[in-house]
C-alpha cells in the first residue's frame, strides 16, 4: 500500500480523494498496490469537505509523517508551496502537483533538489488533457518544430461568447468566473499569464528551454474592441488565445497573445472553455490533443495518473524529459526578434493623405500589407482595420511609434497577430 497526503484539499484535492475511492479496482490493477489518501491539509478546518481523510491545518503533520510516500501539492501560489514541495522531496517522498505558476518559476531548481524522487505534474498544463506525457514519452524521438496551445479555457470561453455571440468583455468575464472557471485573480487568466506559465512548462520539454515568464513576450485579450471582432469576421479569421512555440535557424520565440487563425485550421474550431494542444515533430508531423482544461475530476484525472505511474515505476522518467543537458540547444528567440504576421487596428483621422503616409511608414519598415478595410468610426474618422505579410515584431513595433510620433493616429493603436 502507498499512502498519500494532500496539501490543499479543495475542489481538486477532494476529486482525487473521491476517483482513489469511485476507482480502486481498476486504479489498484493498474497500479500494483493499492493508493491510499490517508491525510490532508487545509487553511480552514471548519469548512466542510466531503472527505473521509484525517484533516490538519498544519503541512508539518504530512511533511514530517514518515508513513506518507506520496504528498499532493494543490496548494496555488509560488513561494509558499516551493518551500512545501522543497521539503517533501527532501524527506525523500515523491511529490505530484498541478501547480502550473510554481513551475514556471522554480521548475528546474525542484528538478534538482528531486534527483532521483519521483516528482510529476501532468495536471499543470491543459488539466486532464496528457499533454507532458505525449511531449515527454510519446514525441521523445522528434525535434519539436512548433507547439500551439489553447492552454487557457477562461480566455477561450469569453473569445468563443465575444465573436460567436457578440457578448461584450465585462459580461462574460463576470459570467466565466460565476462558472468557476477563471483564477482566484482573473488577471491570470485575461492578462496570458495563466497560459504563459503553462507555455513554460511545455517549452521545457520541448527545448531543455530555462526561461521565466519576465522573458516571453505575453499580452493578454483585454483589449480586444469590436472592431477587430468585425475584422476577424470579415476575413474569415477566428480569435483565440494562444501559447506558441516555433522553433527557426537555431532559436525558439516563446510568446502568447491574442491570435487571428484562419477557421480552416483545427484548433479554430476549439470553443468554450476547452482546450487543445498542436505539437508538430520533425518526424511525426502534427499531433494534436484535445480535452477540457480545468475542473475538480479532469485535473484530478491527471493528479491521479500520476500517482500510479510513480507507484508503477518510481523515477521513470526525468522530469523536465531530459537525463543531459543538449549539446547544441536552441535560444530563446529577444522578444523584437519574433516574426509572425499581424492585424493592425488603427484610428484615424478620415482626410486626404493620411492613408498613403501610413502606408509610406509601413513600406520604409518592410512591412507589405495584405489585407485593409476602413470602417467609418465618427463624422470625421474612421478606423483602418489591415493585415499584413509576415514581418518582424521589432519592425512593426516601430512603425506603431512612428505613427504616434507623427500624429497618425488618434488613439493607440491596436495590434494582433495572426497565425496561418
Ligand atoms: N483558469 C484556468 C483556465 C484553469 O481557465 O484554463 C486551469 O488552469
Amino acid at each position: 500500500m502507498l499512502k498519500i497526503g494532500i496539501i490543499g484539499v479543495g475542489t481538486v484535492g477532494q476529486s482525487v480523494c473521491q476517483i482513489l475511492e469511485d476507482n480502486k479496482d481498476i486504479i489498484t490493477a493498474r497500479a500494483g498496490v493499492e493508493l491510499v489518501p490517508v491525510s490532508g491539509v487545509v487553511n480552514n478546518l471548519s469548512k466542510k469537505r466531503d472527505v473521509s481523510i484525517k484533516l490538519s491545518d498544519n503541512v508539518d503533520d504530512i511533511l514530517d509523517d514518515d508513513s506518507i510516500d506520496i504528498v499532493v501539492e494543490l496548494m496555488g501560489g509560488v513561494e509558499i508551496p516551493y518551500a512545501v514541495v522543497k521539503k517533501a522531496l527532501e524527506k525523500g517522498k515523491a511529490v505530484v502537483t498541478a501547480n502550473k505558476a510554481l513551475l514556471a518559476y522554480h521548475r528546474y531548481e525542484l528538478q534538482d533538489i528531486a534527483g532521483e524522487t519521483p516528482f510529476e505534474f501532468e495536471a499543470a498544463v491543459a488539466g486532464g488533457i496528457p499533454i507532458i506525457t505525449a511531449l515527454r514519452e510519446g514525441l521523445g524521438a522528434n525535434h519539436i518544430e512548433s507547439i500551439k496551445g489553447i492552454i487557457n479555457g477562461t480566455c477561450n470561453y469569453m473569445l468563443d461568447k465575444m465573436i460567436n455571440e457578440d457578448i461584450p468583455y465585462d459580461v462574460i468575464l463576470k459570467e466565466a468566473q460565476d462558472l468557476g472557471y477563471a483564477e482566484a485573480d482573473p488577471e491570470f487568466d485575461v492578462g496570458g499569464y495563466d497560459a504563459a506559465h503553462k507555455l513554460l512548462i511545455l517549452a521545457s520539454i520541448a527545448y531543455g528551454i530555462d526561461a521565466k515568464p519576465e522573458d516571453i513576450l505575453i499580452e493578454g485579450i483585454q483589449n480586444i474592441a469590436p472592431a477587430d471582432i468585425s475584422f476577424a469576421k470579415e476575413f474569415d479569421y477566428s480569435l483565440k488565445l494562444l501559447g506558441i512555440a516555433k522553433t527557426r535557424d537555431g532559436i525558439v520565440e516563446l510568446r502568447v497573445h491574442p491570435v487571428l487563425i484562419p477557421n480552416k485550421e483545427m484548433i479554430a474550431k476549439v470553443d468554450g472553455v476547452m482546450n487543445a494542444v498542436s505539437v508538430v515533430g520533425d518526424k511525426v508531423g502534427e499531433t494534436l490533443y484535445y480535452g477540457a482544461g480545468a475542473g475538480g475530476d479532469v485535473t484530478a484525472s491527471a493528479v491521479v495518473a500520476n500517482i500510479i505511474d510513480i507507484a508503477r515505476k518510481g523515477k521513470g522518467s526525468p522530469m523536465l524529459g531530459f537525463k543531459k543537458p543538449l549539446e547544441v540547444g536552441l535560444k530563446l528567440a529577444a522578444k523584437g526578434d519574433i516574426q509572425t504576421k499581424y492585424y493592425l487596428r488603427l484610428h484615424v483621422e478620415d482626410k486626404a493623405g493620411v492613408l498613403s503616409k501610413l502606408t509610406m511608414i509601413l513600406g520604409d519598415k518592410n512591412i507589405s500589407i495584405k489585407n485593409m478595410v476602413q470602417k467609418p468610426y465618427d463624422e470625421n474618422s474612421a478606423n483602418l482595420l489591415l493585415s499584413t505579410h509576415t514581418c518582424n515584431e521589432k519592425d512593426i513595433k516601430e512603425a506603431l511609434e512612428v505613427f504616434k510620433k507623427e500624429n497618425l493616429v488618434l488613439s493607440t493603436p491596436a495590434m494582433i497577430r495572426i497565425e496561418e
